[in-house]
């Protein structure tokens, strides 16, 4: 807010010394801005999980498992998930932005039982910015990708951590089993959750996917398909906009975004996830230098 005005204010009245003494301040600021992360993580890194905690399949894991796991109410119901990166930033699907009053919307990390607004863990932020994919399709759900800037950083601790972006293999999951911790339906007409559960999910080809019951049209290139060809374990409803997470063995990164599927594990027709290392640019075009990102572990 203060530095465009100063442009300006050079820009029309072109004081010289003023100017000049102003881009100083300029690089100092940067410099500050630079330190303002040193301490942010404390010795978190991102990523990592309480391994002894383990809970596998379809069931309720333990708190603070997934401890960059967030959920989006919208007047008191939770609608949609999302995924810390930093202490300031969230990916989620577009769907669960878009056209949406995000005045409406509260933002709850930390947290392990959607009912229990008293567990000490939680912080609650609303969203300061917000941006949908510009190439988002509504109808066809090309693009379903969005971020969440919050209001205010949140403090990094145990239960409040970011995931890793992705970085290690070539983008080829084929294979791969996806881990999908939210609190969604646990069947097709269920009813939600009240404790995270975790889904474990095999990642099948784009190739492989058009084959089953989809129209092969409506998978595109930007999306990346994961279920059992039975059906039976799937993310569901109330799941959108959260993650599809890769265990790297070293630590955990989000590799897709929760975004459609016909009905909830029926049998051929896989979940649909936006496929995020296609959307590295979009994500880093909305971050600038905002926010502080936790390192990976060595
Ligand atoms: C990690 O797991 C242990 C054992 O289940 C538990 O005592 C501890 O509270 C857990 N820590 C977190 C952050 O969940
Ligand atoms: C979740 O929290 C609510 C409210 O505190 C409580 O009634 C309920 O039993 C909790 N559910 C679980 C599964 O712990
Ligand atoms: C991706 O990995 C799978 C399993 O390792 C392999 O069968 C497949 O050929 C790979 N696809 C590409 C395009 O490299």
């Amino acid at each position: 807010m203060y530095l465009p005005r100063l442009t300006l204010l050079c820009g029309l009245i072109l004081l010289v010394h003023f100017c000049s003494h102003s881009q100083a301040e300029d690089r100092r600021l940067k410099t500050r801005s630079r330190g303002r992360c040193d301490g942010v993580c404390k010795s978190y890194t991102c990523g990592t999980v309480n391994r002894s905690g383990r809970v596998v399949g379809g069931t309720p894991t333990s708190a603070g498992k997934y401890p960059w796991l967030v959920s989006l109410f919208y007047r008191g119901k939770l609608y949609c998930g999302a995924t810390l990166i930093n202490n300031r930033y969230l990916i989620t699907a577009a769907h669960c932005v878009k056209r949406v009053n995000l005045n409406n919307v509260k933002i709850v990390l930390g947290s392990y039982n959607k009912t229990d607004v008293h567990e000490p863990s939680r912080q609650v932020r609303k969203v300061g910015t917000w941006w949908a994919h510009q190439l988002f399709d509504r109808r066809s759900y090309n693009n379903d990708i969005g971020i969440i800037m919050l209001n205010e950083e949140v403090e990094i601790t145990k239960h409040v951590r970011p995931v890793c972006l992705p970085v290690s293999g070539d983008g080829n999951y084929t294979g791969l089993t996806g881990i999908v911790p939210g609190w969604g339906r646990l069947s097709e007409n269920g009813y939600p959750s009240e404790v995270v559960h975790e889904v474990k999910v095999p990642i099948i080809s784009n190739e492989e996917c058009k084959k089953k019951k989809y129209r092969p049209s409506e998978i595109t290139d930007n999306m990346m398909c994961a279920g059992y060809d039975e059906g039976k374990i799937d993310a569901c409803q109330g799941d959108s906009g959260g993650p599809l997470l890769l265990d790297t063995g070293k630590n955990i990164e989000i590799i897709g975004v929760v975004s459609w599927g016909q009905g909830c594990a029926r049998a051929k027709y896989p979940g649909v996830y936006t496929r995020l290392e296609k959307y590295m640019d979009f994500v880093n075009s909305k971050i600038y230098d905002q926010g502080c990102f936790c390192p990976p572990p060595n």
